[in-house]
C-alpha cells in the first residue's frame, strides 16, 4: 500500500485491518512505544475522548499543547485546532487522524478576502477566534477563544478600534457585553451553532418547565436572550456540575454531552433541537470523521501530519501567545 498515495487522495490512511485487531489496545501499546499523546476535544465521539490522555475545550486544549514536551501529538479534532497545535509545539510531530476535520467557522473567512478587509482599516486591532487559520491568525493582533474573549478584548485600551472575526454571533455577544461600539464584526458562522431554534427550544422548555437553557456563545442572538447562562464547551460543563438545578436544555454540539454526563450522571441533558427537525445538525459532522481506526492507522504511519510553514508559524505565533498570556 502507498500511504502517501492513500492519504493525498483521501486525507486519511485507509487500510484493511484484521477484525479481531482490538483497536483501544493497539493505539494504547502505540501510544506507549512512541511516546504520543492524545489530545480530544469535547465534540468529539465518546470513544475517542475516553482513550485521550486528556479532553478539554479549545483554549485548554492550546495552553496544554504549549505545555508538552512529546515527540508526538495526536490531535482528536479538527484542522485549525491540530494546526494552533503545530505552532505551539513546533517540535513535536502533530497527526491529525482525518485532513477533511475542517470547520465550517475557519471556512467562513478566507485569507485574500479577509486581508483586503483588514487593509482597509489600518488603525484596528484584529482580533481573531481560534476557530481560523494560521493564515488569517497571522492578520491578527491578537486570538481568543469563546472562554477568554471578554478579558482579550478589555486588554484593548478602549478608545481603541476594533476587527472581530470570524464569528458574527460571539462577535455581537462580546460586543454587548464590552460595550464596544467601535468593533467590526465579520460576518461568519459556524453550521451547527447558527441553527438552534428558539420555538423549538421554548417547546422543550414548557416540557421541562425548571429546566436551565445553556448556550454557545456562537448561537444566534435569540438563543442566547433565551438563555439562563452562555460559555464556552468548558463552562457550560462547569456550570451544570456547579448549578443545584437537574435538567440542562443545551445548545451546542451534542459531544459535549459524553463529558456532562461522566461527570454527573445522575443529572438530565436534553440537546437542543435545530430548525430543521429532519437532521442532525446539531452534530458537528468534522469533527465525527475521527475514528479509532484512523486513529490507529495514523499513529501506526505517523501520518496525516500537519505542518505549518516556519514563517507562517512565527506570524501566526504571535497572537496566540498574547491569548495565552491574557488567559
Ligand atoms: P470551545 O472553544 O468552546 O471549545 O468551542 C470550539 C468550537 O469549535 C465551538 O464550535
Ligand atoms: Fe467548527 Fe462549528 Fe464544528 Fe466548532 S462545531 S468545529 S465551529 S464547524
Amino acid at each position: 500500500m502507498n500511504i502517501d498515495k492513500n492519504v493525498e487522495k483521501l486525507g486519511f490512511i485507509d487500510a484493511e485491518l484484521d477484525p479481531s485487531l482490538n483497536l483501544v489496545d493497539e493505539i494504547n501499546k502505540l501510544k506507549e512505544q512512541k511516546q504520543a499523546v492524545i489530545l480530544a476535544h469535547y465534540y468529539q465521539p465518546a470513544e475517542i475522548q475516553a482513550i485521550a490522555d486528556f479532553v478539554g475545550d479549545s483554549l485548554a486544549l492550546s495552553q496544554r499543547a504549549a505545555s508538552l514536551n512529546k515527540p508526538i501529538i495526536l490531535f482528536a479534532g479538527v484542522r485549525f485546532m491540530a494546526e494552533t497545535a503545530k505552532i505551539l509545539a513546533p517540535h513535536s510531530k502533530v497527526l491529525l487522524p482525518d485532513l477533511n476535520a475542517g470547520c465550517s467557522l475557519a471556512d467562513s473567512c478566507d485569507y485574500e478576502s479577509f486581508r483586503r478587509f483588514v487593509d482597509q482599516y489600518p488603525n484596528h486591532k484584529v482580533v481573531t477566534y481560534v476557530n481560523t487559520t494560521a493564515e488569517i491568525k497571522s492578520l491578527s493582533y491578537v486570538c481568543c477563544t469563546s472562554s477568554n474573549a471578554v478579558e482579550v478584548v478589555n486588554s484593548i485600551p478602549a478608545n481603541e478600534p476594533i476587527i472581530f472575526a470570524p464569528d458574527r454571533n460571539l462577535g455581537s455577544y462580546i460586543q454587548r457585553l464590552t460595550n464596544r461600539p467601535n468593533m467590526l464584526i465579520w460576518d461568519g458562522a459556524c453550521h451547527v451553532h447558527d441553527q438552534f431554534s428558539v420555538k423549538r427550544i421554548l417547546e422543550l422548555k414548557q416540557q421541562h418547565p425548571t429546566a436551565k437553557v445553556i448556550a454557545h456563545p456562537e448561537c444566534k442572538q435569540p438563543v442566547l436572550l433565551i438563555a439562563d447562562f452562555v460559555g464556552s464547551t468548558a463552562q457550560l460543563l462547569r456550570y451544570t456540575q456547579e448549578c443545584a438545578e437537574t435538567d440542562f436544555i443545551v445548545a451546542t454540539e451534542v459531544g459535549i454531552l459524553t463529558e456532562m454526563m461522566r461527570a454527573n450522571p445522575s443529572k438530565n441533558y436534553i440537546p437542543a433541537p435545530p430548525d430543521d427537525s429532519t437532521c442532525a445538525c446539531n452534530e458537528c459532522a468534522y469533527m465525527k470523521l475521527t475514528t479509532l481506526k484512523k486513529m490507529y492507522l495514523t499513529l501506526k504511519y505517523e501520518l496525516p501530519e500537519i505542518n505549518v510553514s516556519a514563517e507562517m508559524a512565527e506570524l501566526a505565533r504571535l497572537p496566540i501567545e498574547r491569548m495565552l498570556k491574557i488567559s
